[in-house]
């Protein structure tokens, strides 16, 4: 297994409903360590931009509203295989099936109120990176 660095979102129903602490402690407990963190209120072009791969999608003006609604927390993750495990701790997209314990089945509601986003796969994971944070802001952990 290699060190990866993986992209995270704590959505706004999680920022909203004040566990965003909870949220990444479940991440840091499952091994994974922010490198690059910040909170900001997504513009629609940001959040259109971002989900641009689901914008022929039933559901992607929802979204879009969703993530818009309220404040997020972006974040880099660096750790062992962390792509897989940020989605392993996320759980189901719908938290209604999520696994219990997992950050879905804890803070989100159903399947679009799912308090996190994590990249799917390395390409994804470097575009997403990319789209929030320069190479200066992300640090380098001991
Ligand atoms: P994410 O990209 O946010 O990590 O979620 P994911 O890979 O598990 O799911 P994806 O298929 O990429 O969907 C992106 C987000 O769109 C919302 N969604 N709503 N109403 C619906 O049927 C529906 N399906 C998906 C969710 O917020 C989902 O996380
Ligand atoms: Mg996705």
């Amino acid at each position: 297994m290699a060190i990866e660095r993986t992209f995270s979102i704590i959505k706004p129903d999680a920022v909203a409903a004040g566990n965003a602490g909870h949220v990444l402690q479940l991440l840091i407990d499952g091994g994974l360590r922010p490198v690059a963190m910040r909170m900001m209120h997504l513009t629609t072009a940001q959040a259109e931009g971002f989900y641009a791969v689901h914008r022929e999608r039933p559901f992607f003006k929802d979204l879009v509203k969703f993530m818009t609604s309220g404040p997020v927390i972006v974040q880099v993750l660096e750790g062992e295989n962390a792509i897989a495990k940020n989605r392993e701790l996320m759980g189901a997209t719908d938290s209604r099936k999520a696994a219990a314990g997992t950050i879905r089945q804890k803070y989100g509601t159903d399947i679009e109120r799912n308090a996190a986003h994590g990249s799917d796969a390395p390409d994804t994971a470097k575009y997403e990176i990319g789209f929030f944070f320069s190479g200066s802001e992300l640090a380098t952990l001991g």
